[in-house]
């Protein structure tokens, strides 16, 4: 008889075979999970309005970033109800600084859709919740398994790595998506029947586990309770996975933004609805392109009466989005009080630009132009 079949028999079981893992999987969570805003204290049922808030923020945000704005918005809007009946204006502007404004719409737009169409409870199953706006495959299937405890396995970043590494998978990413999702779903704890499968928690005990232990460099190896199991381990090599292709980041575009001064106010338009930083607020600017030149981006400075000639900042702006990185120069004026505003602009009290719906872009640009 094989080892394995021995030890099976001996109700024992080898790190190495199929039905260990989970289990070995769950009792380091037990013992080591990551004590996070959202995560009940073991045992206790997760409030899948909490779940759902976190996963939102997750989606392209790291956990320590995710943190104080998880817990700012569960205090100002403790439940799916309060959040619904929020307007648009203060989601965005609490979410301003988190990146990504599409999520921030589309989570006002799910909870209202929860409020109008499910009675405030969120649907139970991955169909019910892809049904809803801004939630994906991934993010169906996190809230699933974590809030109601359904059999799924979301697998993302962290999750493949130590999937990857685990079964050495060779094929590259994108392509190995579907056979690691398959692989993921093995390590699932309980069994189908089972009252208490843990789902949830077998899915945070990996991205526990990649987040501290099967870390993209320096894997620490000897903490991992599947070290035993890991083929990429027994290989060496373990940093090669996942298997990737290299990629080319997009081109780097270029443009102008102006910081128009008028007194302590400064001038501000809001972006367009839809694209990129929809609705969000900003100051005006040239577009973005790729062969931009400094003087065609100058000739699209907002029309104002007071300004005769721009000051151009040294240096600039840097900032890199998921398609693009992109650089602005900076021009600066300043204007004589009761200069009107352009059409579509506003000014507003610098005083109270943290109230605005700011982005990240944005919030460098008006502290080098002023800033000294
Ligand atoms: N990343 C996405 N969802 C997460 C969760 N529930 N816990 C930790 N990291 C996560």
């Amino acid at each position: 008889m094989k080892s394995s079949a021995l030890a099976k028999k001996a109700g024992l079981e080898e790190a190495g075979s199929s039905t260990a893992r989970p289990a070995l999987l769950l009792e380091w969570y037990d013992g080591h999970r990551r004590v996070l805003p959202w995560r009940p204290p073991a045992g206790q049922r997760a409030d899948p309005y909490a779940v759902w808030l976190s996963e939102i923020m997750l989606q392209q945000t790291g956990v320590k970033t995710v943190g104080p704005y998880f817990e700012k918005f569960l205090a100002r809007w403790p439940d799916v109800t309060s959040l619904g009946r929020a307007s648009l204006d203060d989601v965005l502007r609490m979410w301003a600084g988190l990146g990504y404004y599409s999520r921030a719409r589309n989570l006002h737009a799910c909870a209202v859709a929860v409020l109008r169409d499910h009675d405030g409870a969120f649907p139970d199953t991955e169909e019910g919740l892809r049904s809803l706006p801004g939630i994906g495959p991934y993010t169906a299937a996190a809230i699933a398994a974590i809030a109601f405890d359904r059999r799924t396995m979301p697998v993302d970043g962290n999750i493949e790595r130590v999937v990857s590494r685990l079964f050495a998978v060779e094929e590259t990413l994108p392509r190995a998506k579907p056979v690691i999702q398959k692989l993921a779903a093995t390590l699932l704890g309980g069994s189908s029947t089972d009252e208490k499968s843990r789902a949830g928690d077998s899915a945070q005990a990996l991205m526990d586990l990649g987040a501290s232990i099967c870390t993209p460099k320096h894997p620490a190896c000897s903490l991992c309770p599947l070290s035993d199991a890991c083929a990429a381990r027994q290989r060496g090599g373990q940093e090669s996975f996942p298997r990737k292709l290299s990629k080319k980041s997009g081109e780097l575009r270029r443009g102008a933004a102006f910081v128009v001064t008028r007194g302590a106010e400064l001038l501000v338009r809001s972006r367009p609805e839809k694209g990129l930083l929809g609705g969000m607020t900003e100051v005006p600017g040239s577009d973005w392109r790729v062969a931009q030149d400094d003087e065609d981006a100058l000739k699209q400075a907002p029309q104002l009466s007071g300004v005769t000639r721009w000051h151009r900042k040294v240096g600039v702006v840097t900032h890199v989005f998921t398609h693009f990185p992109l650089e602005l120069v900076v021009y600066t004026a300043h204007v004589p009080a009761r200069t009107r505003a352009p059409k579509d602009m506003r000014w507003v009290p610098i005083a109270t630009l943290g109230g605005e719906a700011l982005p990240n872009v944005m919030r460098k640009v008006i502290a080098h132009g002023i800033g000294s």
